[in-house]
C-alpha cells in the first residue's frame, strides 16, 4: 500500500525545547508517521527509549517501517493518549523526561478522501480519527438536537452562522439522513448568503468540518486529561511541548501551563512560537501552528 508521509513542523524548535538526552525517556503523544520520532532519535545516536502512541492504526503501521532502525529502543502503541497513565503504567514507566503533542491531523489522514475529513471532497460523513469508535460525524449530524448542533458548530467551530446552519441541517434530515461531506456542503451552502459566502476569507464549510471534527474525537476533552496526567509523569527537569494549530487548544494549553506555573511547571514560551515564514512557505499546512513548552520544577 502507498502511504504519504506527513511533513514534520517545527522540528529543530521542537529539539530545541524538549532537549533530548542519551539515556531519557520521550512519550511521543502523536506518533503520525514518526517524524518528530524520528527526529529526538537521531538527535541522540538512538540511545534513548520512546514510547510513541497514536490512536490511528495506519500511523502506527507506517511508522512502525518507518522507524524500525530503532525498533529495539521504540514501543508503538495505539490509544487515546488521554489514557497516558494507564499506556505508562503497562510500560513500567513512571518518570519520563519529556512529552510531545503534536495535534490535529497527519497528512495520511488529511489525503485519505475515504475518511471524510475534507469538505471538497465528496466521502461518507465519517471523521473518526480512531476506527473503533462508534460515534461518527453522521451520527452527530443526525441524531443531535437543534440546539445540540447550533452549540457544536458555535463553540467548537466558531461558526458565526451557527444557528442557520443547524436549522437548515435539522430540515434537510427530516427529508432523508445526511450522509456524505459533499450533502453537508449543500446544506451549509444554502444556509449561508452567498453575499457573506463570496466576501469570507475562509470557505463557508471550514468552520463547520473543524467543529465535527472536534466533537466526533472529543479532542479538547482528550487533551485536558492529557496534559494533566502528562505533568505527573515528568520527571525534574522534564519537558513538555505541545503544537497546536486552532485556538481552542491552543487556550487549554495556555491555561494548563499558567495553572501550574510556579508550583509544578516553568513555562519555556512566555510567547507562543510561530513557524518561520520560510516553513510556511515550503509547507503551508504548517502555517497554524502553536508550540508552547514548560519544564518540570
Ligand atoms: C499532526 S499528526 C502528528 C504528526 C507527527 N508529529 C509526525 O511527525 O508525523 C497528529 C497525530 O495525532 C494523532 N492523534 C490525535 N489525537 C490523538 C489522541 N487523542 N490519541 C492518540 N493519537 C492522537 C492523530 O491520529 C495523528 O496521527
Amino acid at each position: 500500500m502507498k502511504f504519504h508521509m506527513h511533513t514534520p513542523v517545527m522540528v529543530q524548535e521542537v529539539l530545541h525545547y524538549i532537549a533530548p538526552r542519551k539515556g531519557g525517556i520521550y512519550v511521543d503523544c502523536t506518533l503520525g508517521t514518526g517524524g518528530h520520532s524520528q527526529a529526538m532519535l537521531e538527535k541522540t545516536d538512538g540511545k534513548i527509549r520512546l514510547i510513541g502512541i497514536d490512536w490511528d492504526e495506519e500511523a502506527i503501521n507506517i511508522s512502525c517501517k518507518h522507524l524500525r532502525e530503532y525498533k529495539e529502543q521504540v514501543v508503538l502503541v495505539r490509544a487515546n493518549f488521554a489514557d497516558i497513565t494507564k499506556i505508562l503504567k503497562e510500560e513500567n514507566i513512571y518518570k519520563v523526561n519529556g512529552f510531545l503533542y503534536d495535534l490535529g491531523l497527519s497528512s495520511h489522514q488529511l489525503d485519505n478522501v475515504f475518511r471524510g475529513f475534507s469538505f471538497r471532497e465528496d466521502a461518507l460523513l465519517d471523521m473518526r480519527m480512531d476506527k473503533r469508535e462508534k460515534i461518527n460525524a453522521a451520527d452527530i449530524v443526525n441524531k443531535s438536537s437543534q440546539s445540540e448542533l447550533e452549540d457544536i458548530l458555535w463553540n467548537l467551530g466558531e461558526e458565526r452562522w451557527a444557528k442557520r446552519m443547524a436549522e437548515f441541517i435539522i430540515e434537510e434530515r427530516k427529508v432523508c439522513p445526511i450522509t456524505s461531506t459533499k450533502q453537508l456542503v449543500e446544506i451549509l451552502k444554502r444556509a449561508v448568503p452567498a453575499k457573506f459566502r463570496r466576501g469570507r476569507k475562509i470557505h463557508f464549510a471550514t468552520r463547520t468540518f473543524q467543529a465535527l471534527r472536534i466533537a466526533v474525537n472529543r479532542e479538547l476533552e482528550n487533551l485536558q486529561k492529557s496534559l494533566s496526567e502528562a505533568i505527573n509523569f515528568l520527571s525534574s527537569g522534564g519537558k513538555i511541548c505541545v503544537m497546536s494549530y486552532h485556538s481552542l487548544e491552543d487556550r487549554i494549553v495556555k491555561s494548563k501551563f499558567k495553572q501550574v506555573e510556579g508550583k509544578e511547571l516553568r513555562i519555556l514560551t512566555p510567547k507562543v512560537v510561530k513557524p518561520s515564514l520560510q516553513e510556511t512557505k515550503e509547507n503551508p499546512r504548517s502555517r497554524s501552528a502553536r508550540l508552547r513548552a514548560a519544564e518540570r520544577l
